[in-house]
Formats: structure tokens, C-alpha cells, sequence
């Protein structure tokens, strides 16, 4: 089985990409066949310096490393490292509807507080993120939650496209976790955690000192209540209780049972505990990891040089099947 998966370039990774997202990177690598990247020309969508996308990418490569990405066991590369993905995603562009486009909750979320440019780019984001993982033919793409309609659009272009030009494509499935597939926002528990969209008191950053930690997760946003049970008038304590469940491994049931009769405070205190503690081993080995640019450049080489055979053949077909080229043979 092929895993693939795509992360942005930010040193202001959160909670909720660790928990929803990254976490399932790392148990990944056991399940499969593992091929992550970081999805720098996806950053170029919204405004950007070049300078400090270029320095963003190695904060989030450090960041999945430290996490315990393992480029032995995965292919670990920089998405504009392979040129397929941008070429693939023209291609795929003949079998994708402007009305799809048109309907991505994710770009009139981040259209709409754009002042000087709304890119193309944006518009266009969705189908460079379906060529990454079709250029690999991955069978399952670990996300969060809010990237189940780009999953289902990647699905639909690669079936449209088989349709449209023989079988070529691999169909993907998306693979959300049970726990934490949508942490939110601390101090407005209704809207996702997000770096863009999200307040910065109600962000817990990976690289946040513990005592940051702490602080933003005693402060947190919850009910006049008291119980400790998820419920859809207690959309804070219902956070953290998922919080707590996807850092220990447990069930948000078992949760609520530990901790039956608690109050609030001691509640948030024991969630900013294990916050802290499962994110320990990530700041530990990221300063470390950050500061050899040399060999993260040098890990980035060897991935791109494993998945660019993966993608071109890929592509080989796509332009076989599109009629590029001349005559061959599909193999
Ligand atoms: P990005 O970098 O914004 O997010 C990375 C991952 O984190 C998940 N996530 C969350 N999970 C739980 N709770 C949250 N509050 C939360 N916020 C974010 C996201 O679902 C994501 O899995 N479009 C992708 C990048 C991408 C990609 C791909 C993903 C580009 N190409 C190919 C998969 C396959 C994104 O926005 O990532």
C-alpha cells in the first residue's frame, strides 16, 4: 500500500496538524509504502516572501523529522524539487470542472481576506494537490478533517480522467484519524485551529515553550458548566477532551470516565501536562535538526531523487494516454 501526504511550509506548526495529521505521517512509515512532502509551491498561493518560504521549508522539514519522519524508512522530499506535480497539474486541469473549483470551501476562506491579489493560484491549489498524490498513484492520504473535499475532488478527477482516457490513475482514499481529526480553536472553539484563521492565544504551536503551553491551555475558552463531557453546547470542553484523548492514545469515553467529577481547572491542568509532555520530544531534537541546513538540503536530494522516477513514470502514462508524444507502448 502507498501512502502519500502533502504539508506547508510554516515554523508555526500547530497542534492540530500534529495531532490530525503528522502523527499519522510517522505511524505511516509502518503501514506502507511512505512518501511525504513539503508543498512550497503550494505557499506561493497566498502572499510570500522567497526568502522566507525558503527558510520555512527547512522549519517544517525539521519539525516532521523531529516528530520522527525517517528518510530510511520514507521518502521525505521538497514538492518544487520534482517539476512533474506542476506539469501534472495542467494535465489534470482538461478533466477538472471550473465549477468544482468553484465550490472549495477553502478558497473563499482564504480568498476572501486577500486585499491586493486573489491568485489564480488559489483557485487552482486543489489540483496541484490531487497531482501530488497522483503522481505517486498513492492508495490512502492521511489528513485532517478539513481536507476531505479536496480529497474527494482529487478522486474525482483521477476517475474522471480514467474514464475519459483508459485506466491510469489510482483512485486515492482519504485517511482521517477517529481522535483530533479537527482540533479547534482554544479561545473560539468554533472555528478549526489554524495559524491564518485562528487567534494566536488559541493556537498551540509544536515550538511553543512548555510554559506557553500551559498558559494558552489553562486560559482556554469553556462553558459555565462543570462537567467534563463533550456535548454541542460545550464546544471548548469538548475540544479538549478530544485534545487529551488523541495525545494519550485513548477514547474521548474513556476521557470523560477519568475524569467524572473533576472540575475544570484541574481538567485543563492535566490536559496542558500532556500537551507539554507529548510534545517534549519535538522541540528537544528540532533546534538540533534546524540548525544542519546542509543535511536537511541533503535529505531533501535523496527523496526528490526517489520519488522523481516515481512521478515521471506516472506522467510517462498521463502524456501516453493524452495522445502527447509520439506513438508508444503502454506498457
Ligand atoms: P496544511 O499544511 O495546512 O495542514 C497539514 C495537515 O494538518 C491538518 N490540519 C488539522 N488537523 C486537525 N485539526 C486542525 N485544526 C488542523 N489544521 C490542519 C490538515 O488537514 C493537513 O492534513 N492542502 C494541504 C497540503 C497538501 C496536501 C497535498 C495534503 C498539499 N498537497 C497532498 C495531502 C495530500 C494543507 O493545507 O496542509
Amino acid at each position: 500500500m502507498r501512502i502519500f501526504s502533502g504539508i506547508q511550509p510554516t515554523g508555526r506548526k500547530h497542534l492540530g496538524n500534529y495531532i490530525g495529521a503528522i502523527q499519522q505521517y510517522v505511524a505511516g512509515q509502518d503501514r506502507g509504502d511512505a512518501i511525504f512532502c513539503v508543498v512550497d509551491l503550494h505557499a506561493t498561493s497566498v502572499p510570500f516572501e522567497p526568502a522566507a518560504l525558503r527558510e520555512s521549508v527547512y522549519d517544517t522539514a525539521a519539525i516532521l523529522l523531529a516528530a520522527g519522519l525517517d528518510p530510511e524508512r520514507c521518502i521525505f522530499f521538497r514538492q518544487s524539487d520534482v517539476m512533474e506535480h506542476t506539469e501534472l497539474t495542467w494535465l489534470l486541469c482538461s478533466v477538472t470542472s471550473w465549477g468544482e473549483l468553484n465550490r472549495m470551501h477553502q478558497f473563499k476562506d482564504k480568498a476572501g481576506p486577500q486585499r491586493e491579489l486573489v491568485s489564480a493560484s488559489l483557485f487552482f491549489y486543489p489540483v496541484l494537490q490531487a497531482a501530488d498524490v497522483l503522481a505517486y498513484r498513492a492508495d490512502e492520504v492521511p489528513v485532517g478533517d478539513d481536507q476531505r473535499q479536496h480529497i474527494e475532488l482529487m478522486r474525482n478527477i483521477a476517475e474522471r480522467f480514467n474514464q475519459r482516457f483508459g485506466e491510469t490513475l489510482v483512485v486515492p482514499e482519504h485517511r482521517i484519524p477517529e481522535v483530533g481529526a479537527r482540533i479547534m480553536d482554544l479561545q473560539f472553539p468554533d472555528r478549526k485551529m489554524s495559524t491564518t484563521g485562528g487567534s494566536p492565544q488559541g493556537t498551540v504551536l509544536v515550538l511553543d515553550p512548555p510554559e506557553v503551553v500551559v498558559k494558552k491551555l489553562r486560559a482556554s475558552v469553556t462553558d459555565s458548566g462543570t462537567e467534563i463531557r463533550r456535548s454541542p453546547d460545550k464546544a471548548g470542553i469538548s475540544n479538549l477532551i478530544q485534545i487529551l484523548a488523541a495525545v494519550r492514545h485513548t477514547s474521548p469515553e474513556e476521557i470523560e470516565r477519568e475524569f467524572e467529577g473533576f472540575g475544570y481547572g484541574a481538567f485543563k491542568q492535566a490536559v496542558a501536562e500532556a500537551v507539554v509532555e507529548f510534545l517534549a520530544p519535538v522541540r528537544e531534537r528540532y533546534d538540533e535538526l534546524r540548525a544542519d541546513v546542509e543535511g536537511l538540503d541533503r535529505i531533501f536530494d535523496t527523496g526528490a531523487a526517489k520519488a522523481r522516477p516515481i512521478a515521471s513514470e506516472t506522467l510517462g502514462d498521463v502524456r501516453a494516454a493524452m495522445g502527447f508524444g509520439p506513438v508508444r507502448e503502454r506498457l
